[in-house]
């Protein structure tokens, strides 16, 4: 018996020891316990509180029945995303009532939908301007000096991050990677990156913004330029119009109310994500069969 339990004294003992002297206490922390509420809490206020009604238009009704198909029906709640996003097109932004017309469709408990849409930022639980200024200000933005291109709205627009601006026709917000790094700095403006800015080309940008906007007279809670003019933007109908303002030299644009607004995409000349500063590597004719594009945009 003793010859058992020896190996078990020895390989205990030690480890006893060892938990003795382990500290049981752990220390405080000093990080500032964050405080801001925007992203989950709901505060009714007069233009967000659910005796708002809201219905969902006949045509978007429409595109609701054509979501709806893509899933099974016992599963039509997988929708809750794109018809919240439908939900925010329409009204503006989403609201509390938009939120409980997407939880009535889909036979969800409104808590379900509130849960989704307070968890992705790109749900706006709140009204924005027309314009939604989101500056990224991640790591390849920052080392690219996105700075300037906070000072360049801030000075602009005077309004910090998180504020609209008091005509509400911009609203500004520092948000983190979008996807375009490899034409960083850039920001989003409703739907449309624009990309490789610097504090000039963001203030023409927010200019060119500011007079189309005035001269189209887009109606209130219209988003971006609204009606007609803009489409350019949304469809691609830039005329790669020969600029002579402040909007850069090379940069396409397309016409709002006589405006001339830059074509999202990079402001800096470049056509796509190429090198800034030219090829640098698979200069040579290949030795396959392939060519080189010959009108030298590449
Ligand atoms: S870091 Fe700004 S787009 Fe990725």
């Amino acid at each position: 018996m003793a010859s058992k339990l020896t190996p078990f004294a020895f390989r205990s003992g030690p480890r006893a020891l060892r938990q003795l002297q382990q500290t049981q206490w752990r220390a405080f922390g000093f990080t500032a316990a964050p405080r801001s509420d925007s992203l989950n809490v709901h505060r009714d206020s007069p233009v967000n509180n659910a005796s708002i009604p809201f219905k969902f238009t006949p045509q978007n009704n429409e595109l609701i029945k054509e979501i709806l198909s893509r899933y099974p029906s016992q599963y039509k709640k997988a929708a809750v995303m794109p018809i919240l996003d439908l939900g925010q097109r329409q009204h503006g932004f989403t609201s509390i009532s938009v939120m409980n017309e997407v939880a009535r469709l889909l036979e969800m408990p409104p808590m379900r939908v509130y849960e989704v849409a307070s968890f992705y930022t790109m749900y706006n639980r709140n009204p924005v301007g027309r314009f939604h200024v989101q500056v990224c200000t991640t790591t390849p933005c920052m080392l690219r000096d996105s700075d300037a291109v906070m000072k360049a709205v801030e000075d602009h627009l005077g309004i910090h991050h998180g504020q609209t601006t008091k005509d509400g026709l911009f609203t500004f917000t520092e948000v983190e990677c979008l996807g375009a790094c490899a034409n960083a700095p850039m920001v989003q403006i409703n739907d449309d990156y624009y990309e490789d800015l610097t504090y000039d080309s963001t203030v023409a940008l927010l200019k060119a913004l500011q007079y189309a906007a005035e001269a189209t007279g887009a109606k209130p809670g219209e988003t971006g330029l609204g009606g007609e003019a803009g489409k350019g933007a949304v469809t691609g109908k830039d005329r790669n119009v020969k600029s002579g303002n402040e909007i850069n030299e090379q940069g396409r644009s397309y016409e709002a109310g006589g405006v001339k607004v830059p074509t999202p995409g990079p402001l800096s000349g470049r056509k796509s994500c190429e090198p800034a500063g030219g090829l640098t590597s698979l200069t040579s004719e290949p030795w396959g069969n392939e060519t080189l594009r010959k009108d030298g945009a590449l």
